[in-house]
């Protein structure tokens, strides 16, 4: 195998329930994550040593260093095989960067699919889950795909069935937002307020939603706990989801930890109207129609 080519989906979080935060840093999450079709997709060739280069939309906002994760990805999995591999990874860039939709996590989880091909190691999914649950909280979703409930720091998943397709509109915004501050942030807010954090507790309505496949109950049952952090951070995007819901959105939030904004649509037409008046009257700078679910890393 010389050349393998994997295509990953990007993320929303139709519900992200953040508990305290954790001894390690982390906070236990009840953290509903739904891939749509946003792709990256990840090539790796044969090579001497681990290398990666980013084409496309965001490309220059992506590192290339030991800090990138898909580097860090192949070496993860050439240190569980147990040997030293090289491959040249080329990722071609679809989903915002540090935009909130698991775009590293993606590239991430395409390096593990696309390197267990190209090294030969026939490694099964649970041995990859291990490998993605140590590179980062969304990484395993990011193999698997569909819809999940997360718990813990978001890595231990089950999979939920959906009862139809979800059509959405994301609109990212200029420059990127750092998962670590947007937890702060939030850590930060709950602190002046002063209010006891509940135990993180998965929303049944929502799952009845998702079940049934009903946009409407899922678009008034959307919830994220980063989001005032988020909007803190960046207050601007406030207007943006305004502007959504004037236009007909069944639910509008922020993506994970921002600062995309993530629109539920009611279907595919209104999904394309939809980005087309954010864009136009310029609450939005781009957006982008896409559904969920759909699979996660594929080769193909
Ligand atoms: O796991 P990952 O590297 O994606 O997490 C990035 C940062 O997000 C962590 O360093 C932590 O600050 C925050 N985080 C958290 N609780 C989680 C997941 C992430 O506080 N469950």
């Amino acid at each position: 195998m010389s050349s393998v080519t994997v295509r990953v989906p990007a993320k929303v979080n139709v519900q992200l329930s953040v508990g305290p935060l954790r001894e390690d840093g982390y906070h236990d999450l009840v953290n509903v994550f739904h891939a749509v079709s946003i792709f990256d997709e990840v090539v790796a060739k044969e090579s001497e040593a681990i290398t990666v280069r980013v084409n496309g939309k965001w490309s220059d906002q992506v590192p290339v260093d030991d800090s990138n994760l898909a580097i860090r990805a192949a070496r993860a999995l050439a240190k569980h095989a147990g040997r030293t591999y090289g491959a040249d990874l080329v990722i071609n860039k679809d989903i915002p960067v540090a935009g909130g939709m698991a775009g590293g996590s993606a590239d991430a989880a395409g390096a593990l699919v696309a390197c267990n091909e190209l090294w030969g190691l026939g490694l099964p999914l649970e041995d990859l889950m291990e490998i993605a649950g140590d590179l980062g909280s969304d990484v395993p979703f990011s193999l698997i795909g569909g819809t999940a409930v997360g718990t813990g720091r978001g890595e231990q998943l089950s999979e939920l069935p959906t009862g139809g397709t979800f059509h959405w509109v994301f609109a990212p915004a200029i420059g990127g937002l750092s998962t670590a501050s947007v937890y702060a942030e939030c850590d930060r807010l709950r602190q002046a307020s002063g209010a006891e954090v509940p135990w993180p507790q998965l929303n049944d309505s929502l799952m009845e939603a998702l079940g049934t496949g009903d946009a409407y109950a899922l678009g008034s049952n959307l919830s994220n706990d980063l989001q005032a952090a988020a909007l803190t951070l960046r207050p601007e995007l406030g207007p943006t989801l305004d502007a959504g819901r004037q236009h007909g959105a069944l639910g509008a939030i922020v993506s994970g930890s921002g600062p995309t904004c993530a629109f539920l649509a009611i279907d595919a037409t209104h999904a394309r109207d939809l980005a087309e008046s954010l864009t136009a009257t310029g609450a939005a700078r781009t957006a982008v129609a896409a559904h969920g679910p759909v699979q996660g890393a594929v080769l193909i």
